[in-house]
């Protein structure tokens, strides 16, 4: 085989790769704090922390030694044994939840395709064999495996990938009418982000919530909450769902759940500990004990280090900075923020903010077209947090309407 220098550049990777992805021209080498730093020593603040994984940042010492430790005594042996770095993480997240039970996999989208088995299975014993419909909202994104793809059914995401997993259904977003019109003893379960990522960082109203909690327990459906993007800690308590006023019987995580290794759970109630039996459903890798390990070692970080109220307060401190931009810009359309999940809506396609952001040494994400956003690690300094600020105000200043 011949070896030559390969070129890490937009036209290799046009060679190597299927073209489902359009990647920043930048060649990431490594990570420190809020930074990444580029092969040829450019240093770019990173807002978008992974797609909201890295939740305490990059190179933080006690998470490096929990996965260098746990590495070093073994990185794979299977769920067909008892893993201790499993066993602690399981504790914590029961522990945070009050719930009872925990299946490891690998990351969201198999979370929520455990969650839709799970679902169908806990009403499948209820007796009721119509039971078996699984709802979620518009507006929402909760991956790409089959069933995650339905429920999310954004045309953009489902278009040639029919036929998709029947017995699914949409309920418009916080549209209390229209929840009480599709929901019915046939419903197996509602699927929601109480705090929407990818949609454009929406928040489910409080009486939307309250009165999918009376319909649940009218109708004896499961309510399962996708913690995945707005989970641990981002938007100021551990789980979005606690500034509710109702309890999901499933929780699913992911994304930073794994301090940046690939890992998602299922986290369920009384009412579903009993579904799942010996073979009736599993994975080779899902709770990797150096990725459970890691996760562990990320919930003593958040706890440790006060960042679920760091969160909040940086946060607030930024919402408050684009409001008043918002005041000079007319580009700036809204500003919805909760915690470390921001979003900007603007007034022309985000892509551009992104380029221009990127020319200036700042990620950002754009989602739903025309919404920047920004899911920093809750570690972000004010001074950080400064410096996205000023690097956005100065975009939307020298822009030309
Ligand atoms: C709310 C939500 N659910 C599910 C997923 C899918 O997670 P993954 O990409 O790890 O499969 C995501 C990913 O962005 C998400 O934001």
């Amino acid at each position: 085989m011949v070896t030559k220098t390969l070129e890490i550049c937009s036209d290799t990777e046009q060679q190597l790769f299927f073209h489902n992805y359009s990647r920043m021209p930048i060649d990431i080498e490594y990570g420190k704090g809020s930074f990444l730093y580029t092969s040829d020593g450019a240093r770019y603040l990173d807002m978008i922390a992974g797609i909201g994984v890295n939740a305490i940042g990059y190179g933080d010492e006690r998470l490096l030694r929990a996965i260098s430790d746990q590495a070093a005594k073994y990185i794979h042996a299977s769920n067909l044994f008892m893993q201790r770095p499993q066993f602690e993480l399981a504790e914590k997240l029961i522990e945070l939840s009050g719930m009872s039970k925990v299946f490891f996999c690998n990351s969201g989208t198999e979370a929520i395709e455990a969650a839709i088995k799970l679902s169908r299975r806990w009403a499948s014993l209820s007796g009721n064999a119509e039971k078996r419909e699984v709802l979620s909202l518009s507006n929402c994104f909760h991956g790409r495996t089959y069933g995650a793809m339905t429920l999310t059914a954004k045309p953009k995401y489902v278009e040639g990938y029919e036929p998709l997993l029947p017995g699914t259904g949409m309920i418009e977003f916080n549209d209390i009418e229209d929840l009480e019109r599709k929901v019915s003893g046939k419903t197996a379960a509602v699927f929601l982000e109480f705090i929407q990522g990818e949609g454009g960082i929406h928040r489910v109203s409080e009486a939307f919530a309250k009165r999918l909690g009376e319909l649940a327990a009218e109708h004896g459906f499961l309510i399962v909450a996708d913690d995945i993007q707005a989970g641990c800690g981002r938007t100021g308590t551990f789980f979005s769902y606690e500034q509710f006023d109702i309890r999901p019987d499933v929780v699913c995580l992911a994304k930073p759940v794994g301090g940046g290794l690939p890992l998602g759970a299922v986290i369920g109630g009384e009412k579903v500990a009993e579904v799942f039996t010996p073979g009736s459903h599993g994975t080779t890798f899902g709770g990797n004990p150096v990725a459970c390990a890691a996760g562990s070692a990320l919930i003593e970080v958040i706890h440790a280090d006060g960042l679920m109220q760091k969160a909040v307060e940086t946060g607030s401190m930024m919402r408050k900075a684009f409001e008043e931009m918002a005041g000079r810009h007319s580009q700036i359309l809204e500003v919805r923020q909760y915690g470390l999940m921001i979003g900007i809506t603007v007034s022309r396609e985000a892509k551009y903010y992104v380029e221009e952001a990127l020319k200036r040494g700042v990620l950002v994400n754009a989602t739903s077209v025309n919404v920047i956003r920004l899911l920093p690690p809750l570690s972000l300094s004010e001074e950080e947090a400064q410096l996205c600020i000023d690097t956005l105000d100065e975009i939307f200043s020298e822009e030309k309407p």
